[in-house]
């Protein structure tokens, strides 16, 4: 299959693009999109056999669920058997956004999309293209992030390209991701809304709106069971391995180990803030930006990753942040990419 990649200028969107884009869904087909977290991979949400589609081009596990796109409330009611107050509070104050939202499913909701579960995750984006798409395509778009499973989410056109050529038609190109990471996950489906997986929208700022809302057990203790089915699994990882330093020594120690890679002849890439980067100029180096935005951290994490394939490093030493705001959800990436091999300083 012959993979086409379609740019398209945010500020004035070629409709007749995402018309044959939405043809392709409406057709079963599968079509890689811009969303303000990460590319998705997008399939016809109420189209099982599409969706069965999605699994075989990512090698996801059929385990793993699917968030359900949409661009509209009216979409939504279809989909969700009951909706909680505080969901709607939820949806009220952060969609269109990057929030992902577990209710009890409908009949509607194919089994391939919850992977068996009786609930579904939907979100509604607030990125201009993703939400024209869906329009144009009138119907849920299930989407995971359109990478090769256990890879780094993709947050370019070419990330997307890398990971899927060959597999999928079409791929709208959008330019960069917005935020980088993907969406905060929030279990709503009982009594007391739990996080599932921490994204831009931090637990600090989700509390001040439901007072009630907690962290599920395995965002506090790596000893628990994580309730989302896709946080168990090996994840986000580069080729490359992948130390993280958190601490006032961090620099100290990654320049100590940077040496002794390099002696041992091992290609070093390094991921540092911008006050720290002039102590590595014999290596491969990508920055953080400033160490008081954390957004910019989010923004450029995964590129970064796959930037460091590309040149072919053996290995990454990475800076880390403090696990509290968005610094959380950062961590939560960054651990799973090095395979929790998390040194504190
Ligand atoms: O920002 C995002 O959320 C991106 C963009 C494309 O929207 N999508 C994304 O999808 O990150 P994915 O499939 O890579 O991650 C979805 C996460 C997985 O951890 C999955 O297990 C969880 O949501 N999930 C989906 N449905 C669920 C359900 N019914 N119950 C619990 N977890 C669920
Ligand atoms: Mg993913």
């Amino acid at each position: 299959m012959i993979t086409k990649i379609f740019s398209l200028n945010k500020e004035n969107i070629d409709e007749d693009i995402l018309k044959d884009a939405a043809k392709i869904i409406n057709e079963g087909d599968l079509v890689a999109f811009p969303t303000e977290t990460v590319y998705g991979l997008g399939a016809d949400g109420l189209n099982d056999q599409a969706c069965q589609k999605i699994f075989r081009a990512k090698g996801r596990p059929s385990d793993n669920p699917l968030i359900l796109h949409i661009s509209n409330h009216n979409m939504l009611y279809n989909l969700v058997d009951s909706i909680s107050e505080d969901a709607k509070i939820l949806m009220e104050i952060c969609w269109p956004g990057p929030l992902t939202l577990i209710m009890k499913k409908s009949d509607l909701v194919p089994n391939t999309v919850t992977a068996g579960l009786d609930t579904v995750a939907i979100r509604m984006p607030s990125d201009d293209i993703a939400s024209k798409f869906i329009d144009q395509a009138n119907t849920p778009i299930a989407a995971p992030s359109a990478n090769t499973s256990g890879k780094p989410s993709p947050t370019r056109a070419k990330d997307v390209f890398h990971d899927l050529n060959g597999k999928i038609p079409m791929i709208l190109d959008g330019g960069s991701c917005k935020i980088g990471i993907e969406s905060t996950v929030i279990d709503c489906s009982e009594e007391n809304p739990v996080i599932l997986r921490p994204g831009y929208f931090t637990y600090e700022y989700l509390k001040k709106i439901i007072p009630t809302i907690s962290l599920d057990d395995a965002l506090v203790s790596d000893k628990k069971i994580p309730k989302s089915p896709g946080q168990k699994y090996r994840h986000y990882s580069p080729d490359a391995k992948m130390e993280v330093f958190i601490g006032e020594n961090a620099t100290k120690i990654m320049l100590e180990k940077a040496l002794k890679y390099k002696e041992e002849n091992q290609k070093v890439g390094v991921l540092t803030f911008e006050d720290s980067i002039s102590n590595f100029e014999d290596f491969k180096t990508i920055s953080f930006g400033s160490r008081d935005n954390l957004s910019y951290m989010s923004h450029v994490l995964f590129t970064a990753l796959r930037e460091m394939d590309n040149v072919g490093v053996d290995i990454i030493l990475a800076e880390g942040v403090s696990d509290k705001d968005l610094g959380k959800s950062i961590m939560n990436r960054m651990k799973k990419s090095a395979s929790n091999n998390i040194i504190y300083l």
